[in-house]
Protein backbone atom coordinates (compact mmCIF):
# COMPACT_ATOMS: atom_id res chain seq x y z
CA UNK A 1 0.00 0.00 0.00
CA UNK A 2 1.63 3.57 -0.65
CA UNK A 3 0.56 5.65 1.96
CA UNK A 4 0.34 9.50 1.74
CA UNK A 5 0.25 10.10 -1.87
CA UNK A 6 -0.69 13.60 -2.71
CA UNK A 7 -2.41 14.13 -6.29
CA UNK A 8 -0.16 15.83 -8.14
CA UNK A 9 -2.24 18.87 -8.88
CA UNK A 10 -2.86 19.49 -5.18
CA UNK A 11 1.58 19.56 -4.38
CA UNK A 12 2.56 22.48 -6.66
CA UNK A 13 3.22 24.19 -3.72
CA UNK A 14 5.25 27.18 -3.45
CA UNK A 15 6.07 27.32 0.19
CA UNK A 16 6.96 24.17 2.11
CA UNK A 17 4.01 22.80 4.37
CA UNK A 18 5.49 23.98 7.72
CA UNK A 19 6.19 27.50 6.08
CA UNK A 20 2.71 27.56 5.64
CA UNK A 21 1.67 25.70 8.96
CA UNK A 22 2.88 28.58 10.98
CA UNK A 23 -0.06 31.17 9.23
CA UNK A 24 -3.00 28.61 9.84
CA UNK A 25 -4.91 28.55 12.95
CA UNK A 26 -5.53 25.45 15.60
CA UNK A 27 -8.79 24.47 14.04
CA UNK A 28 -6.79 23.64 10.47
CA UNK A 29 -4.07 22.41 13.00
CA UNK A 30 -6.92 20.07 14.26
CA UNK A 31 -8.39 19.14 10.85
CA UNK A 32 -4.86 18.62 9.54
CA UNK A 33 -4.12 15.48 12.36
CA UNK A 34 -3.88 12.07 11.24
CA UNK A 35 -4.60 9.13 13.84
CA UNK A 36 -6.60 6.02 13.74
CA UNK A 37 -9.92 7.67 14.58
CA UNK A 38 -9.91 10.83 12.80
CA UNK A 39 -11.25 11.03 9.47
CA UNK A 40 -8.75 10.59 6.50
CA UNK A 41 -8.41 11.75 3.03
CA UNK A 42 -7.64 9.12 0.40
CA UNK A 43 -6.54 9.01 -2.92
CA UNK A 44 -6.57 5.60 -5.54
CA UNK A 45 -5.95 3.86 -8.76
CA UNK A 46 -8.50 6.62 -10.57
CA UNK A 47 -7.49 5.02 -14.23
CA UNK A 48 -8.91 1.13 -12.45
CA UNK A 49 -11.70 3.22 -11.35
CA UNK A 50 -12.70 5.03 -14.31
CA UNK A 51 -12.72 1.59 -16.12
CA UNK A 52 -16.25 0.87 -13.81
CA UNK A 53 -19.25 -0.45 -16.34
CA UNK A 54 -22.24 0.74 -15.06
CA UNK A 55 -24.01 -1.29 -17.92
CA UNK A 56 -25.60 -4.14 -15.84
CA UNK A 57 -27.24 -1.94 -13.33
CA UNK A 58 -28.11 0.72 -16.49
CA UNK A 59 -31.53 1.25 -15.06
CA UNK A 60 -31.23 2.29 -11.68
CA UNK A 61 -27.77 4.17 -12.46
CA UNK A 62 -29.94 6.31 -14.56
CA UNK A 63 -32.73 6.88 -12.03
CA UNK A 64 -30.28 7.94 -10.02
CA UNK A 65 -28.23 10.39 -12.03
CA UNK A 66 -31.32 11.95 -13.01
CA UNK A 67 -32.18 12.30 -9.16
CA UNK A 68 -28.44 13.96 -8.92
CA UNK A 69 -28.78 15.68 -11.79
CA UNK A 70 -31.84 17.61 -10.98
CA UNK A 71 -30.13 18.88 -7.60
CA UNK A 72 -33.47 18.34 -4.98
CA UNK A 73 -31.49 20.50 -2.65
CA UNK A 74 -29.93 23.11 -4.90
CA UNK A 75 -31.26 26.03 -2.27
CA UNK A 76 -31.14 24.12 1.29
CA UNK A 77 -27.62 25.00 2.19
CA UNK A 78 -28.32 28.65 2.83
CA UNK A 79 -28.94 30.50 5.60
CA UNK A 80 -32.52 31.74 6.15
CA UNK A 81 -34.88 32.46 9.04
CA UNK A 82 -34.42 29.11 10.94
CA UNK A 83 -31.08 30.20 11.29
CA UNK A 84 -30.74 31.22 15.06
CA UNK A 85 -27.29 32.92 15.68
CA UNK A 86 -25.58 31.79 19.28
CA UNK A 87 -22.94 32.79 21.42
CA UNK A 88 -20.20 29.33 21.64
CA UNK A 89 -19.08 31.14 24.73
CA UNK A 90 -21.76 31.20 26.05
CA UNK A 91 -21.50 26.90 26.13
CA UNK A 92 -20.14 24.97 29.05
CA UNK A 93 -16.22 24.60 27.99
CA UNK A 94 -16.62 20.95 27.37
CA UNK A 95 -19.78 21.24 25.65
CA UNK A 96 -17.79 23.99 23.55
CA UNK A 97 -14.45 21.73 22.89
CA UNK A 98 -16.74 18.47 21.73
CA UNK A 99 -19.02 20.35 19.52
CA UNK A 100 -16.13 21.81 18.23
CA UNK A 101 -14.52 18.91 17.42
CA UNK A 102 -17.82 17.16 16.20
CA UNK A 103 -17.85 20.25 13.45
CA UNK A 104 -13.99 19.94 12.68
CA UNK A 105 -14.47 16.18 12.32
CA UNK A 106 -17.47 16.36 9.97
CA UNK A 107 -15.88 18.64 7.61
CA UNK A 108 -13.16 16.54 7.37
CA UNK A 109 -14.66 13.87 6.41
CA UNK A 110 -17.32 16.12 3.85
CA UNK A 111 -14.72 17.74 2.73
CA UNK A 112 -12.26 14.14 1.90
CA UNK A 113 -15.28 13.32 -0.03
CA UNK A 114 -15.24 16.37 -2.04
CA UNK A 115 -11.51 15.89 -2.82
CA UNK A 116 -11.69 12.56 -4.03
CA UNK A 117 -14.59 12.76 -6.08
CA UNK A 118 -13.33 15.80 -7.57
CA UNK A 119 -10.32 14.26 -8.62
CA UNK A 120 -12.13 11.41 -10.23
CA UNK A 121 -14.10 13.60 -11.94
CA UNK A 122 -11.10 15.88 -13.01
CA UNK A 123 -9.07 12.34 -13.91
CA UNK A 124 -11.62 10.41 -15.74
CA UNK A 125 -12.52 9.81 -19.42
CA UNK A 126 -15.00 7.41 -18.66
CA UNK A 127 -18.44 10.20 -19.08
CA UNK A 128 -20.97 8.32 -16.50
CA UNK A 129 -18.39 7.87 -13.87
CA UNK A 130 -17.27 11.83 -14.46
CA UNK A 131 -20.45 12.57 -13.95
CA UNK A 132 -21.91 11.00 -11.20
CA UNK A 133 -18.67 12.02 -9.12
CA UNK A 134 -19.00 15.78 -10.64
CA UNK A 135 -22.75 15.73 -8.93
CA UNK A 136 -21.34 13.79 -5.81
CA UNK A 137 -18.32 16.76 -5.12
CA UNK A 138 -20.71 19.50 -5.70
CA UNK A 139 -22.79 18.21 -2.79
CA UNK A 140 -19.97 17.73 -0.46
CA UNK A 141 -18.71 21.41 -1.21
CA UNK A 142 -21.58 22.17 -0.07
CA UNK A 143 -21.72 20.26 3.22
CA UNK A 144 -18.23 21.50 4.42
CA UNK A 145 -18.82 24.78 3.61
CA UNK A 146 -22.22 24.86 5.54
CA UNK A 147 -20.26 23.26 8.47
CA UNK A 148 -17.41 25.98 7.64
CA UNK A 149 -19.79 28.70 8.00
CA UNK A 150 -20.69 27.61 11.77
CA UNK A 151 -16.92 27.41 12.84
CA UNK A 152 -16.26 31.05 10.71
CA UNK A 153 -19.23 32.31 13.04
CA UNK A 154 -17.15 31.66 16.04
CA UNK A 155 -13.97 32.71 14.15
CA UNK A 156 -12.71 29.16 13.98
CA UNK A 157 -13.36 28.28 10.46
CA UNK A 158 -10.94 25.90 8.56
CA UNK A 159 -8.21 26.34 5.51
CA UNK A 160 -9.76 24.18 3.48
CA UNK A 161 -7.02 25.18 0.53
CA UNK A 162 -4.28 24.40 2.74
CA UNK A 163 -6.03 21.31 4.00
CA UNK A 164 -6.32 19.58 0.69
CA UNK A 165 -2.64 20.52 0.06
CA UNK A 166 -1.37 19.59 3.26
CA UNK A 167 -2.94 16.49 4.96
CA UNK A 168 -1.77 13.22 4.41
CA UNK A 169 -3.52 11.07 1.74
CA UNK A 170 -3.70 7.17 2.26
CA UNK A 171 -3.90 5.03 -0.87
CA UNK A 172 -6.86 2.63 -1.35
CA UNK A 173 -7.33 0.51 -3.87
CA UNK A 174 -10.67 1.18 -5.64
CA UNK A 175 -12.91 -1.50 -4.23
CA UNK A 176 -11.34 -0.83 -0.36
CA UNK A 177 -12.55 2.36 -1.68
CA UNK A 178 -15.77 1.46 -2.56
CA UNK A 179 -16.50 -0.43 0.45
CA UNK A 180 -15.45 2.27 2.69
CA UNK A 181 -16.70 4.95 1.34
CA UNK A 182 -20.33 3.26 0.45
CA UNK A 183 -20.00 2.88 4.17
CA UNK A 184 -19.08 6.14 5.64
CA UNK A 185 -22.20 7.72 3.06
CA UNK A 186 -25.01 5.34 4.15
CA UNK A 187 -23.55 5.80 8.39
CA UNK A 188 -23.11 9.46 7.44
CA UNK A 189 -27.47 8.90 6.50
CA UNK A 190 -28.27 7.23 9.28
CA UNK A 191 -26.20 9.21 11.97
CA UNK A 192 -27.55 13.01 10.82
CA UNK A 193 -31.39 11.22 10.11
CA UNK A 194 -31.37 9.77 13.75
CA UNK A 195 -29.96 12.82 15.25
CA UNK A 196 -32.61 14.83 13.23
CA UNK A 197 -35.56 12.62 14.79
CA UNK A 198 -34.86 12.94 17.90
CA UNK A 199 -34.44 16.70 18.06
CA UNK A 200 -37.76 16.94 16.05
CA UNK A 201 -39.16 15.54 19.26
CA UNK A 202 -36.82 17.29 21.34
CA UNK A 203 -36.06 20.85 19.67
CA UNK A 204 -35.50 22.12 23.46
CA UNK A 205 -32.11 20.15 23.08
CA UNK A 206 -31.34 21.61 20.08
CA UNK A 207 -28.20 23.83 20.88
CA UNK A 208 -27.22 24.88 17.64
CA UNK A 209 -29.14 25.90 14.04
CA UNK A 210 -27.39 23.56 12.25
CA UNK A 211 -28.74 20.24 13.25
CA UNK A 212 -32.22 22.06 11.66
CA UNK A 213 -30.43 21.15 8.13
CA UNK A 214 -29.91 17.53 8.93
CA UNK A 215 -33.13 16.18 6.87
CA UNK A 216 -32.60 17.71 3.62
CA UNK A 217 -28.43 16.61 4.14
CA UNK A 218 -28.96 13.40 4.74
CA UNK A 219 -31.03 12.51 1.65
CA UNK A 220 -27.22 13.71 -0.66
CA UNK A 221 -25.45 11.30 1.81
CA UNK A 222 -28.08 8.90 1.23
CA UNK A 223 -28.01 9.14 -2.66
CA UNK A 224 -23.88 8.94 -2.89
CA UNK A 225 -24.60 5.56 -1.00
CA UNK A 226 -26.67 4.68 -3.43
CA UNK A 227 -24.42 5.57 -5.95
CA UNK A 228 -21.60 3.21 -4.30
CA UNK A 229 -23.93 0.38 -3.81
CA UNK A 230 -24.53 0.68 -7.64
CA UNK A 231 -21.18 0.57 -8.34
CA UNK A 232 -20.51 -2.26 -6.45
CA UNK A 233 -23.36 -4.58 -8.01
CA UNK A 234 -21.97 -3.75 -10.99
CA UNK A 235 -19.61 -6.41 -10.58
CA UNK A 236 -20.81 -9.28 -8.66
CA UNK A 237 -17.13 -10.31 -7.92
CA UNK A 238 -17.03 -7.47 -5.43
CA UNK A 239 -19.59 -9.06 -3.74
CA UNK A 240 -18.44 -12.77 -3.67
CA UNK A 241 -15.50 -15.01 -2.86
CA UNK A 242 -12.60 -13.62 -0.48
CA UNK A 243 -14.29 -9.95 -1.06
CA UNK A 244 -16.61 -11.14 1.77
CA UNK A 245 -14.34 -11.40 4.58
CA UNK A 246 -13.36 -7.44 3.35
CA UNK A 247 -16.32 -6.79 3.76
CA UNK A 248 -16.34 -7.78 7.13
CA UNK A 249 -13.48 -6.13 7.87
CA UNK A 250 -14.95 -2.53 6.49
CA UNK A 251 -18.08 -3.04 8.54
CA UNK A 252 -16.44 -3.87 11.52
CA UNK A 253 -13.91 -0.75 11.41
CA UNK A 254 -16.22 1.63 10.32
CA UNK A 255 -18.64 0.57 13.53
CA UNK A 256 -16.07 0.25 15.97
CA UNK A 257 -14.50 3.61 14.44
CA UNK A 258 -17.73 5.59 15.23
CA UNK A 259 -17.98 3.81 18.68
CA UNK A 260 -15.29 4.84 20.03
CA UNK A 261 -15.69 8.47 18.94
CA UNK A 262 -18.68 8.87 20.18
CA UNK A 263 -17.56 8.02 23.33
CA UNK A 264 -15.08 10.67 23.34
CA UNK A 265 -17.63 13.38 23.03
CA UNK A 266 -19.98 12.79 26.28
CA UNK A 267 -21.04 16.16 26.72
CA UNK A 268 -22.11 16.80 23.31
CA UNK A 269 -24.42 13.72 23.70
CA UNK A 270 -25.45 14.65 27.17
CA UNK A 271 -26.52 18.18 25.53
CA UNK A 272 -28.55 16.71 22.37
CA UNK A 273 -30.32 14.75 25.17
CA UNK A 274 -28.86 11.43 23.29
CA UNK A 275 -27.84 8.11 25.01
CA UNK A 276 -24.42 7.14 22.78
CA UNK A 277 -24.86 3.46 23.79
CA UNK A 278 -28.44 3.37 22.03
CA UNK A 279 -27.24 6.09 19.40
CA UNK A 280 -24.98 4.20 18.09
CA UNK A 281 -26.82 0.30 18.18
CA UNK A 282 -29.91 2.11 16.12
CA UNK A 283 -27.32 3.91 13.66
CA UNK A 284 -25.66 0.87 13.07
CA UNK A 285 -29.21 -1.42 12.80
CA UNK A 286 -30.21 1.33 10.27
CA UNK A 287 -26.72 1.06 8.38
CA UNK A 288 -26.99 -2.77 8.82
CA UNK A 289 -30.33 -2.66 7.33
CA UNK A 290 -29.61 -0.77 4.31
CA UNK A 291 -26.45 -2.27 3.69
CA UNK A 292 -28.21 -5.90 2.72
CA UNK A 293 -29.03 -4.26 -1.08
CA UNK A 294 -25.26 -4.74 -1.70
CA UNK A 295 -23.13 -6.56 1.57
CA UNK A 296 -23.30 -10.27 1.40
CA UNK A 297 -23.69 -10.24 4.76
CA UNK A 298 -24.10 -8.55 8.04
CA UNK A 299 -22.74 -8.54 11.43
CA UNK A 300 -24.64 -10.03 14.06
CA UNK A 301 -25.26 -7.06 16.23
CA UNK A 302 -27.40 -8.81 18.86
CA UNK A 303 -24.24 -11.14 19.75
CA UNK A 304 -23.46 -10.57 22.94
CA UNK A 305 -19.71 -10.91 22.64
CA UNK A 306 -19.80 -7.97 19.60
CA UNK A 307 -21.56 -5.65 22.18
CA UNK A 308 -18.96 -6.19 24.94
CA UNK A 309 -16.25 -5.60 21.95
CA UNK A 310 -17.12 -2.38 21.43
CA UNK A 311 -17.42 -2.15 25.03
CA UNK A 312 -13.63 -2.88 25.39
CA UNK A 313 -12.22 -0.99 22.53
CA UNK A 314 -13.65 2.02 24.11
CA UNK A 315 -12.16 1.58 27.08
CA UNK A 316 -8.74 0.47 25.69
CA UNK A 317 -9.14 3.80 24.01
CA UNK A 318 -8.79 5.28 27.16
CA UNK A 319 -6.03 3.78 28.17
CA UNK A 320 -4.37 5.15 25.40
CA UNK A 321 -5.14 8.03 25.46
CA UNK A 322 -3.87 8.28 28.67
CA UNK A 323 -0.73 6.58 27.86
CA UNK A 324 -0.69 9.32 25.10
CA UNK A 325 -0.71 11.55 27.71
CA UNK A 326 1.71 10.69 29.83
CA UNK A 327 4.27 10.69 27.43
CA UNK A 328 8.26 9.66 28.18
CA UNK A 329 9.27 6.16 27.70
CA UNK A 330 6.85 4.66 30.14
CA UNK A 331 4.39 6.49 27.57
CA UNK A 332 5.43 4.91 25.04
CA UNK A 333 5.46 0.69 26.21
CA UNK A 334 1.90 1.53 27.35
CA UNK A 335 0.86 3.20 24.29
CA UNK A 336 2.11 -0.19 22.56
CA UNK A 337 0.46 -2.22 25.25
CA UNK A 338 -2.68 -0.97 24.36
CA UNK A 339 -1.90 -1.02 20.65
CA UNK A 340 -1.64 -5.05 20.54
CA UNK A 341 -4.72 -5.34 23.18
CA UNK A 342 -6.57 -3.08 20.35
CA UNK A 343 -5.71 -5.56 17.96
CA UNK A 344 -6.45 -8.48 19.46
CA UNK A 345 -9.67 -7.09 20.79
CA UNK A 346 -10.67 -6.55 16.98
CA UNK A 347 -9.52 -10.13 16.13
CA UNK A 348 -11.71 -11.32 18.37
CA UNK A 349 -14.61 -9.21 17.32
CA UNK A 350 -14.07 -10.35 13.67
CA UNK A 351 -14.37 -13.70 14.29
CA UNK A 352 -17.67 -13.26 15.62
CA UNK A 353 -20.03 -15.44 12.62
CA UNK A 354 -21.55 -12.86 10.26
CA UNK A 355 -25.05 -14.01 9.35
CA UNK A 356 -25.37 -14.06 5.63
CA UNK A 357 -26.99 -11.87 3.25
CA UNK A 358 -28.80 -12.70 0.27
CA UNK A 359 -28.38 -9.58 -2.41
CA UNK A 360 -31.69 -8.58 -3.37
CA UNK A 361 -32.54 -8.29 -7.72
CA UNK A 362 -32.76 -4.70 -7.82
CA UNK A 363 -31.40 -2.72 -4.86
CA UNK A 364 -32.86 1.32 -4.68
CA UNK A 365 -33.72 2.32 -2.02
CA UNK A 366 -35.81 5.47 -0.56
CA UNK A 367 -34.51 7.36 2.83
CA UNK A 368 -37.38 6.30 4.80
CA UNK A 369 -36.18 6.67 7.92
FE1 LIG B 1 -21.77 15.08 2.68
FE1 LIG C 1 -21.76 12.17 0.83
Amino acid sequence: MNNHVSPSHLTGREQTVEERMAGVNDTTRSALVSTMLTPRFYTTDFEEMDKIDVEPVRAEWDVLIAQMKSDPNRGHFKRNEDWDDIDINALPDDLREEFTDFLVSSLTSEFSGCVLYKEMKRRGTNQEICELFGYMSRDESRHAGFINDALKDFGIGVNMGFLAKAKKYTFFKPKFIYYATYLSEKIGYARYITIFRHLEKHPEQRFHPIFKWFRQWCNDEFSHGEAFSLIIRSDKRLMEGLNKYWIKFFLLAVFATMYVRDHMRPAFHKALGVDIDDYDMRVFRLTSEISRQCFPLVLDLDHPALRDGFRRMERINRKMQAANARGGLAGRLAKSWWTAAATVNFVRMYMIPAKSNAIPATSRLQPVW
